[in-house]
Formats: C-alpha cells, sequence, structure tokens
C-alpha cells in the first residue's frame, strides 16, 4: 500500500530519511480493526521521528503519523486515537508506563490504511469533515486535557496561552473561547498575534509584556523563554500547565519563591485519554468551533508538509488526504 515512512534518522537535516513510498499492509492483532485513512494530520512528533527521537534503529522503516480519520472496517466514520496502551492496563491510558504514540512501535497514520486496537476507534460527529476531524488526537487532545482536566479551567475563568503561533496553542484559543474562557495569548510575532485575535483570542500580547490582569491558568508550551512569565501572569493560587518546553527544558529561575509564597501549582500534562477525544469532539459538535488548517494536500506532496512543519512557518495544522483511488 502507499505510505510515508521513515528509512533513517538525520537529526540535523530530517527530511533526509523520509520515503513517499510503499509498505506492506499492516498486520492486524487479535482484537484490532483496520481503519482505511481518508486524512491525517502532521505533528512535530512525525519530526522528531526523523530526528531519531522515541524510535530506535531497530524499529526502521516505520510508517509516520499519529492522527486520522478514516473509515473502519464496520463502515463507521471514525476518528483514530493516537495512544497504544498495554492491553492489561486499567484506567487513564497517560499514565501507562508502557504506553507508546502509534509510528513509536506500531505503523503510523500516513497511509492507505492503519491498524489499531478497536476501543482506539471513536466515532467521528457528521459535522466534522475527515480533514478536521484528522486534526484532532494530538495537538488538540493535549490542549483539551491541559485546559479542562489538568488545569481544571472553567467558563468565565483566564487564561493565558504561551506562543500564539502553535499548533497546541491554536488549539487552546479555540478551545477555551468556546467553553467561554477569556484567552490571553502572547507571541513573537505581531502577525500571528493577529491573527490568534481573529482565531477566538480575547487580547494579544508580545512576549514577556505585562498584562492588564493577573491570570487564573497560564498553559505553557514554550518553557524556559516564557517560564518567569509564566509563573509572574499567574494570580495567588493560580495554575501553571506545562506540555512542551520548545525553546528548552533548563530554566534560568524556576521562581520557586513565587511558587510558594503565592500557592501557585505547576501541573504537567501529556496528551489525552479516549474518553477526553470522546468529550472534545462533543464540545467541537456542539459548539461549532473548528480545528485551523494551515493547508491540506495530498499525500503524495508529503515531503512539502514536513518541509513546512521544518521551517516552522504555520499557524495551524498540515493535514494530508487519500485520493479516492486509495478507499
Ligand atoms: N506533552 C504532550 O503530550 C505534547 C503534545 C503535543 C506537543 N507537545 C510539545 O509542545 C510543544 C509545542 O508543540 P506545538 O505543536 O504547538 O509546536 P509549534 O507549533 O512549533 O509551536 C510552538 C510555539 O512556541 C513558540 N515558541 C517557539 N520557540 C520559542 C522561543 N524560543 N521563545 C518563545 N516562544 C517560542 C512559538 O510561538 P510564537 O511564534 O507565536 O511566539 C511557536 O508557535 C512542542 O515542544 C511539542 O513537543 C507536547
Amino acid at each position: 500500500m502507499f505510505a510515508v515512512y521513515a528509512e533513517s534518522f538525520d537529526e540535523n537535516d530530517p527530511l533526509t530519511g523520509l520515503v513517499v513510498g510503499e509498505r506492506p499492509d499492516p498486520e492486524v492483532p487479535e482484537g484490532w480493526t483496520v481503519v482505511t485513512v481518508r486524512a491525517a494530520s502532521l505533528n512535530h512528533h512525525d519530526l522528531f521521528s526523523l530526528r531519531g527521537v522515541g524510535l530506535g534503529e531497530d524499529a526502521l522503516p516505520m510508517i509516520l503519523g499519529c492522527d486520522a480519520a478514516g473509515i473502519d472496517e464496520d463502515g463507521r466514520e471514525v476518528v483514530v486515537h493516537a495512544i497504544i496502551g498495554n492491553p492489561s492496563w486499567v484506567g487513564d491510558e497517560t499514565l501507562d508506563p508502557h504506553r507508546s504514540l502509534l509510528s513509536e512501535r506500531h505503523p503510523g497514520t500516513f497511509a492507505e490504511r492503519v491498524a489499531v486496537p478497536r476501543r482506539n476507534v471513536v466515532v467521528k460527529p457528521a459535522s466534522l469533515s475527515f480533514e478536521e476531524a484528522a486534526c484532532l488526537p494530538t495537538a488538540w487532545l493535549t490542549a483539551y486535557r491541559m485546559l479542562f482536566t489538568r488545569g481544571g479551567v472553567v467558563p468565565g475563568e483566564t487564561v493565558l496561552v504561551q506562543g500564539a503561533g502553535g499548533g497546541v496553542s491554536t488549539a487552546a484559543i479555540t478551545l477555551g473561547r468556546a467553553a467561554g474562557v477569556r484567552v490571553l495569548v502572547t507571541s513573537r510575532d505581531a502577525a500571528k498575534a493577529q491573527r490568534a485575535v481573529e482565531l477566538g483570542a480575547h487580547e494579544a500580547f508580545e512576549h514577556g509584556a505585562r498584562l492588564p490582569v493577573k491570570v487564573d491558568a497560564v498553559l505553557d508550551t514554550v518553557g524556559r523563554a516564557t517560564w518567569s512569565h509564566s509563573i509572574r501572569a499567574l494570580k495567588p493560587g493560580g495554575r501553571l500547565i506545562t506540555s512542551g518546553t520548545t525553546s528548552g527544558p533548563d530554566l534560568e529561575s524556576a521562581e520557586l519563591t513565587r511558587i510558594f509564597f503565592l500557592q501557585l501549582s505547576v501541573v504537567g500534562s501529556t496528551m489525552g485519554t479516549r474518553g477526553e477525544l470522546v468529550r472534545m469532539l462533543s464540545l467541537l459538535d456542539a459548539s461549532g468551533a473548528r480545528p485551523l488548517i494551515h493547508q491540506a494536500m495530498p499525500f503524495e506532496r508529503a515531503r512539502e508538509g514536513f518541509a513546512a512543519m521544518a521551517h516552522g512557518d504555520l499557524f495551524g495544522k498540515i493535514v494530508f488526504t487519500t485520493a479516492p483511488s486509495q478507499w
């Protein structure tokens, strides 16, 4: 079948090992099902894989891709949940130490067909297109869990989202706005800040700017470059939810004095559960909020999509689509 896969690793030039070609059909273990992919979206995870992060040489060649929407063996329109857990694990699968993401141990979604455990398919609301639904299982699910589960954000609260242009950040802006949250954002780029406001943020600021109010929660995926600002932006008792370190993990100051004196909470968050994916789909269906697609393109042009992400000039998601001849 047609597939987009990693053949080798290159830390500095990840596109070197990217192949747009053919791979055998997926093996289907007992209890798994096959989804015929209609659309799949690109994540930083796919670039990390081509750099050899989270993927061993022995796993090559590996079909890339965590996110997809398509048709399952029963003919249902479905979204694929990307976390493959240990079958004996009970409870929140993001806490399963043996979990993996599609494309780490099992072939990913950038192919005509992907095999997943039956519990990993979730019915797609008819109101969402395949392209929209394919944006949701990684960056959007991460933003949903940061905001509502780990952040405990409720309607009427004020949230600061650091780094307005990011995949997780744009999702957080849209989800927060849909849920009645006041959303402030920062960006290094005035054009991105303006686009964040058009997307639904109430106000946008330069990185590090003094804000007009203290906020209930900060969503920070940037790390080192924004950490002190995030801590200083919080009200007493506020929460900082962290899920990434795009600018690096080592801090100039952890701001410990402020954390204890103002009784702040620092909360880690990673991916999300199947139950959270179901609730997020329902939120989008009910609210009419939709993921922002930077560009949709056929799988055959995957290299172009990877290059755009590597250059960092995105606002929203890159989506790959299959052709009717591949269904
Ligand atoms: N834990 C999880 O489950 C999980 C899931 C998804 C992603 N992540 C992580 O979360 C991070 C963000 O992912 P993403 O897909 O949203 O990435 P992204 O699309 O590249 O966005 C990152 C944003 O961070 C800001 N930024 C980047 N470098 C910066 C710097 N040096 N100083 C200040 N701001 C900077 C930029 O915002 P502006 O240009 O607007 O300033 C950029 O748009 C990544 O590190 C990713 O690995 C974690």
